[in-house]
C-alpha cells in the first residue's frame, strides 16, 4: 500500500517531498530523478531549493514533453524544466533530459527508454496526476506497461492546458509521455496532489480498482509509493483517518522525511 501523508497545503507537502529527496541524495548523490511539469511539483523544487543540496551529480528525466515545440518555446516543458527546476537547483539543461530530444519522434520512444536505463534507472520519480487520473501524459485507456511513446491529447488536456498558451489551438495534438510501465520501473514514486479537483482522482489512485481507466491507480502496482495531499484532495480518501494516525504514529526510526 502507498504511504499516504496529508498535509496542510502545497508547500508543506513541498517541504515533505525535498526532504525525501534530500534523503535519498544523501545515500546517492548521482541521484537519477524523475521530473514532472505542471504546478503540482513548484513547490517541492521551491522547497529543496531552499536546502541548497548538492545536485553536482543529478541527472534529471523528464515525464513527458510536447511534440513540435521548438526548445526555447517558453510553454515547452525543455523550457519550464529550465525555469521552474534547473535555473533554481543549478542544474543545467545538459543534465536534464527529454523525450524526443535530438532523435525523430517515432524513435523517440526507445531513444528514451533506452536512455534511462543506461543512466542506471530512475531512483525517484515525482507525478502529479490529473483531475481525470492522467499520470504524464498517459490518459485513462493507457496500457499499464505502456513505455515512453507518442500520445494524442485528449481534448480535455489541451482545454486544461490551453491556459498556458495564446489560444487553444497553439497546443500541440501530441507528445511524448513515459508510460505506466516506465513509471512502474523507477524505484520509488513520490505522488503529489492538491485541491478538491484532484479528490476523485487521488482516492481512485490509491484505493479504486487497478484499471488502465485511471492510470494513476498504476502506483498500486509498485512497491515504494508516497503520495502526498492537502486535505482538500484527500477529501474523498475512505481511509483518510488512518493515513493520518499512521502518519501521527509513525514508529521513530522510520524515516523522517519532515525534517
Ligand atoms: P497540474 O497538472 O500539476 O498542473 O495540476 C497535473 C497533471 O495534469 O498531471
Amino acid at each position: 500500500m502507498a504511504e499516504v501523508i496529508i498535509v496542510d497545503d502545497a508547500d508543506a507537502a513541498g517541504q515533505v517531498a525535498a526532504g525525501l529527496i534530500a534523503l535519498e541524495l544523501d545515500r546517492h548523490p548521482a541521484l537519477v530523478l524523475g521530473v514532472a511539469t505542471g504546478s503540482t511539483p513548484n513547490s517541492t523544487y521551491r522547497a529543496l531549493a531552499e536546502r541548497r543540496p548538492d545536485l553536482s551529480q543529478l541527472t534529471a528525466f523528464a515525464l513527458d514533453e510536447y511534440v513540435g515545440l521548438e526548445p526555447r518555446h517558453p510553454q515547452s516543458y525543455a523550457e519550464v524544466l529550465r525555469r521552474e527546476f534547473g535555473e533554481p537547483l543549478g542544474v543545467p539543461a545538459s543534465r536534464i533530459r527529454l523525450p524526443g530530444q535530438g532523435v525523430a519522434p517515432v524513435d523517440a520512444g526507445a531513444a528514451y527508454e533506452r536512455a534511462i536505463v543506461e543512466a542506471g534507472g530512475i531512483d525517484l520519480q515525482i507525478l502529479g496526476i490529473g483531475t481525470d487520473g492522467h499520470v504524464g501524459f498517459n490518459e485513462p485507456g493507457s496500457s499499464l506497461a505502456s513505455l515512453t511513446r507518442v500520445k494524442t491529447l485528449t481534448e480535455q488536456t489541451r482545454a486544461d492546458n490551453a491556459r498556458f498558451f495564446d489560444s487553444l489551438d497553439d497546443v500541440p495534438l501530441h507528445c511524448f509521455t513515459q508510460g505506466l510501465g516506465t513509471i512502474r520501473r523507477a524505484r520509488a514514486l513520490v505522488l503529489l496532489a492538491f485541491g478538491a479537483e484532484k479528490a476523485e482522482a487521488i482516492a481512485g489512485a490509491v484505493e479504486g480498482p487497478v484499471s488502465s481507466s485511471l492510470p494513476g491507480s498504476v502506483i498500486q502496482l509498485h512497491p515504494n509509493v508516497t503520495v502526498i495531499v492537502d486535505e482538500a484532495a484527500a477529501g474523498r480518501l475512505a481511509n483518510g483517518d488512518y493515513y493520518r494516525y499512521a502518519w501521527q504514529n509513525r514508529p521513530e526510526w522510520a524515516i523522517d522525511a519532515s525534517l
